[in-house]
């Protein structure tokens, strides 16, 4: 492809997600993201009525994320359930209890230090699995997510986030125990809390998992 056709392919893409605004982000200082580009809550707002999906008919809230904006450590979770759709903030459920209590055992908080997101924003009705034509509009949300934030690790919970990120079919257990490159950004896959909340057998190497994570953002 030429220059000029790329030029043109990225601001197609560009404006299907935002609109007619251009926007640029130079810096993740937030001092600079009011003059040369644009916040996360800015981002947020602009995209918050989306109706790119069938999603957008039938959610309560489009859950965005919640933690640091300045975040070194990414959570990706997979889709809002039926609590985090009534709260608007992810993993605020069963699972999100655990996530926290994890997160306490490597002494991290999601006000610091820590973003939660999800791959798709909006649930799925009965909590069903994201289609793939829902996770391909709702992904570049995602990235844009990653772009502003800038983490030093992302951490994909379970295996849709992960497949989604790698962009491959592979199990999670081929996806563990390994380092991956994400755009230059360091990210490894683990269990979804929920798999943890399912099968305990499973919390032994979840928690290897942690402890390699927190050895990674120090
Ligand atoms: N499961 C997820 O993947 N995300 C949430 O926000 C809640 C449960």
């Amino acid at each position: 492809m030429t220059n000029r056709n790329l030029i043109n392919q990225y601001l197609k893409q560009t404006q299907d997600i935002y609109g007619d605004k251009l926007y640029f982000n130079f810096k993740k200082d937030p001092k600079y993201s009011k003059v040369a580009g644009y916040s996360l809550d800015e981002f947020h707002n602009s995209i918050k009525n989306c109706q790119a999906c069938q999603l957008g008919a039938t959610r309560k809230s489009f859950v965005f994320g919640v933690g640091d904006k300045n975040a070194d450590l990414l959570l990706v979770g997979e889709a809002p359930g039926e609590k985090e759709d009534m709260e608007g903030i992810p993993f605020v459920g069963r699972a999100g209890r655990l996530l926290d209590k994890i997160l306490s055992a490597i002494s991290l908080s999601r006000d610091s230090g820590v973003y939660i997101c999800n791959v798709i924003k909006c649930r799925p009705p009965k909590n069903r699995d994201p289609l793939p034509s829902e996770i391909e509009k709702c992904e570049p949300y995602l990235k844009e997510q990653i772009n502003l934030i800038k983490p030093k690790l992302i951490v994909a919970l379970g295996r849709v986030a992960a497949k989604t990120l790698l962009n491959n079919d592979l199990s999670l257990k081929e996806m563990r125990s390994v380092k991956h490159n994400y755009y230059g950004i360091p990210l490894v896959a683990t269990y979804h809390p929920a798999a943890l909340l399912r099968n305990q057998n499973l919390k032994p190497a979840a928690w290897d998992d942690f402890k390699w994570i927190r050895n990674l953002i120090s």
